[in-house]
């Protein structure tokens, strides 16, 4: 069987840690693969999309900024692509261009392996109202939360996702009010904060019940500032490199046919990369 191949797009690309998850299990599972990083400009991307199967490409990631034009492209979506109103997964079946999102996915299934059991409350407070806190929603909605709360600077912003989402979302200001989080199951931080070290917190973790989990699915720094105070307070803390890994899996099962496993040694690998 010729070599099976994928790719991950976006622009620029040289960040991404994705080739380094795909060659990863492509080499554990011994499979004749290859995931090639392929920077692509916003005005080459649809003659990069028709270009595919002739180039014998299985599919792909599509990342920033081209999520949005990937929605726009393809031929089928899945659900959560068709909630999340992006798309960063491509794959062909019989012929046709398939897209979906996998990043909700990767966020439940990150929480599901570090704190079993996140899922069983009604109540979360999601702080962010951009493309990630889309993801993020669709999957509190999916696992149960009834009553979801976003915060955000711009709030017409997370009224906008309130609006789309329907009952049991609300949208508020930042900061966060202590009525707010006072009887909150789960904090998630969506928004770039903390990501350099140095701004306020937009929620006090000291707010939230003793039972809360919090969570950011900003990775580098690993322990943000929200995470910090978290720990400080006592509560169970999950970092987002976990949903990186994960969001990944679907991916790699659709091209190259094997389900892989997000082990502690795919974990440390990333890890060391930073
Ligand atoms: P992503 O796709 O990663 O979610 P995005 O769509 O640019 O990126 O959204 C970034 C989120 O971080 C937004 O909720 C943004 O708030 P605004 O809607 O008010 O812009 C939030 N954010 C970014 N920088 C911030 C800051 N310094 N303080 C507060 N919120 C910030």
């Amino acid at each position: 069987m010729a070599e099976l191949k994928a790719f991950v797009c976006g622009h620029p690309i040289a960040h991404s840690r994705s080739p380094l998850i795909h060659s990863h299990w492509l080499k554990s599972y011994g499979i004749d693969g290859s995931y090639t990083a392929i920077d692509v400009a916003p005005t080459d991307f649809a003659v990069f999309l028709s270009g595919l199967a002739a180039a014998g490409l299985r599919g792909g990631n599509v990342t920033i900024p081209h999520k949005e034009a990937a929605f726009a492209a393809v031929q089928r979506r899945d659900e959560a692509a068709e909630q999340i109103g992006a798309v960063n997964t491509l794959w062909f079946e019989d012929g046709v261009l398939w897209g979906g999102n996998t990043d909700a996915y990767g966020f439940a299934a990150n929480l599901d392996h570090f704190a079993p059991g996140w899922a069983k409350g009604d109540v979360a407070v999601v702080l962010g109202a951009g493309g990630a806190s889309r993801a993020i929603i669709h999957a509190l909605k999916q696992r149960g939360f009834k009553d979801i709360r976003i915060v955000n600077r711009t709030v017409a912003r997370a009224e906008q996702l309130a609006n789309q989402f329907g009952a049991g979302i609300t949208a508020h200001p930042q900061a966060a009010t202590p009525e707010l989080l006072g009887d909150a199951s789960l904090l998630v931080n969506t928004t770039a904060l903390g990501m350099h070290g140095n701004e306020g917190l937009p929620a006090d973790p000291a707010n939230l019940p003793g039972h809360a989990i919090v969570t950011d699915i900003v990775y580098v720094p690993l322990e943000t500032p929200l995470l910090t105070a978290a720990k400080a307070r006592g509560l169970k803390t999950v970092d987002g490199l976990g949903m990186l890994l994960h969001q990944a899996v679907p991916g790699f099962e659709r091209w190259f046919g094997k389900r892989p496993e997000v082990t502690a040694e795919l974990r440390n690998l990333i890890v060391a990369d930073m």
